[in-house]
């Protein structure tokens, strides 16, 4: 099928579809940020996608920088992914029983993360952050949990305080529902600034880069420090790679600022659009996950045969090649949006951490959820998002999610976005 051409050709529109989700679906969705709602209006439904492409249900094509908030960095229906899973799928859906290719998922992270020794396959970012979390505790004999205002680890209930992208984009600081003893020893800092830590903490979780209050950058120094914090006082530093993992470089953010936390966890990246998940360690801490040890954590579809032949298909492509690329397209978007909105006379910041890119309608870059928050107000990356999403380029419905680019986003299609952007500054600029 050529990605120029549509296969769909039902009369279903977003509308209708949308009307009939809204009755059987909270919100008419099964994840809250692409209700559209920080950003208003009707969600386009996927009908089908390829490459850098996605069609709605009325046929429309969209350039898409959402690339399901990151798994599919390759761009979609890849067809080493797609062969795989589909040979995968004949072989029987999961079984119950270990399979070769876990190990060789495992083999092939442990290989390309510096300090990780050995892994466990889950089946979502929440449930390895989740489970990173119980590790730390078990291990360390220590209840309290440090996280960073705006950094996201899922939605585990110790987890969800002060979160970013999808919490954040609802306007929520908690979540109903998750009582106050468990989050009882979860303290939140400022992101950015090391914190006092004691001997009562058992992790500092951290996204390397924060990428769920839009993009915001570790400043000099900040990971290196909190590594040094931790050892002080015997916490664990607890990396959620799960939008880093694999993005960033080979061996993520461990091998791109050569700071090695003692856990990780990961996501979306090793799934190649499969529900996965990853947590890991040295062989030490490992050997408190039961069986080996008390930390209990297991799984009916973890380990899942599509999944593992979805991920590895996509760790194979994963090269050093596809990493300049995805920086080389990450950086001339990022210059090139920067270019077209100051022309306007519009302020704007596009951070950037390897292919790591955001957007802000601000002049200076935030450092914290605190700055996140204020560059958000406003109804600007809200016109931002329709503009382009009229022209055919979806980014994703709201203002803390990145701009994920895929291997397959030319230096035709950036340039596309980039004229695309320039009208809708113009537009903006006259008001
Ligand atoms: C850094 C980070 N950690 C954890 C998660 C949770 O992953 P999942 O949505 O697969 O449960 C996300 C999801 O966006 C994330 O960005």
């Amino acid at each position: 099928m050529s990605p120029y051409t549509s296969t769909v050709s039902n009369a279903l529109t977003n509308a209708a579809l949308f009307e009939r989700a809204q009755k059987v679906m909270p919100g008419g969705v099964n994840s809250p940020v692409r209700s559209f709602r920080s950003v208003g209006g009707t969600p386009y439904f996927v009908a089908n996608a390829e490459g850098p492409w996605v069609w709605d249900t009325e046929g429309k094509r969209y350039l898409d920088y959402v690339m399901s908030y990151g798994p599919c960095i390759l761009g979609h229906a890849n067809p080493n992914i797609v062969d795989a899973v589909s040979v995968a799928a004949g072989q029987g859906t999961s079984y119950g029983a270990p399979t070769e290719r876990e190990v060789l998922m495992a083999e092939e992270m442990c290989s390309r993360v510096p300090g990780m020794e050995m892994m466990r396959l889950v089946s979502s970012g929440t449930e390895a952050a989740m489970s990173a979390v119980r590790l730390a505790r078990g291990a360390t004999g220590r209840d309290v949990i440090v996280k960073f205002a705006g950094n996201y680890h899922g939605h585990s209930d110790n987890l969800l305080a002060a979160g970013g992208s999808g919490i954040a984009n609802q306007g929520l600081s908690g979540c109903d529902g998750v009582p106050a003893g468990a989050v009882a020893d979860t303290i939140v800092a400022p992101y950015n600034v090391v914190p006092e830590l004691d001997s009562s903490v058992a992790a500092v979780a951290v996204e390397p880069v924060a990428a769920n209050m839009g993009v915001v950058a570790p400043g000099e120094g900040f990971l290196r420090d909190l590594r040094a914090a931790c050892d002080d006082v015997g916490a664990m530093l607890l990396f959620d790679e799960v939008i880093t993992g694999f993005r960033l470089a080979r061996g993520g953010a461990t091998e791109y600022f050569g700071v090695q936390p003692d856990v990780w966890c990961f996501g979306k990246v090793i799934g190649g659009g499969l529900p996965v998940g990853a947590y890991g360690a040295s062989r030490e801490i490992m050997g408190s996950v039961a069986p080996l040890g008390g930390v209990y954590q297991g799984g009916t579809l973890s380990g899942n045969p599509l999944a593992t032949a979805a991920g590895l298909a996509a760790l194979e492509q994963l090269d050093a090649s596809a990493y300049s690329t995805l920086e080389h397209l990450a950086t001339r978007l990022g210059d090139g949006l920067e270019t077209a909105f100051r022309s306007a006379g519009i302020d704007v910041v596009c951070p950037r951490v390897g292919s790591l890119l955001g957007i802000f309608f601000t002049d200076v870059a935030p450092t914290n959820f605190d700055e996140a928050q204020a560059a958000v107000e406003g109804d600007r990356y809200k016109t931002f998002f329709h503009g382009m999403l009229e022209r055919g380029i979806a980014l994703a419905p709201g203002p803390y999610e990145m701009i994920f680019v895929s291997t397959v986003h030319t230096d035709e299609l950036i340039d596309m976005t980039i004229a695309a952007a320039a009208e809708v500054a113009g537009e903006m600029a006259a008001g």
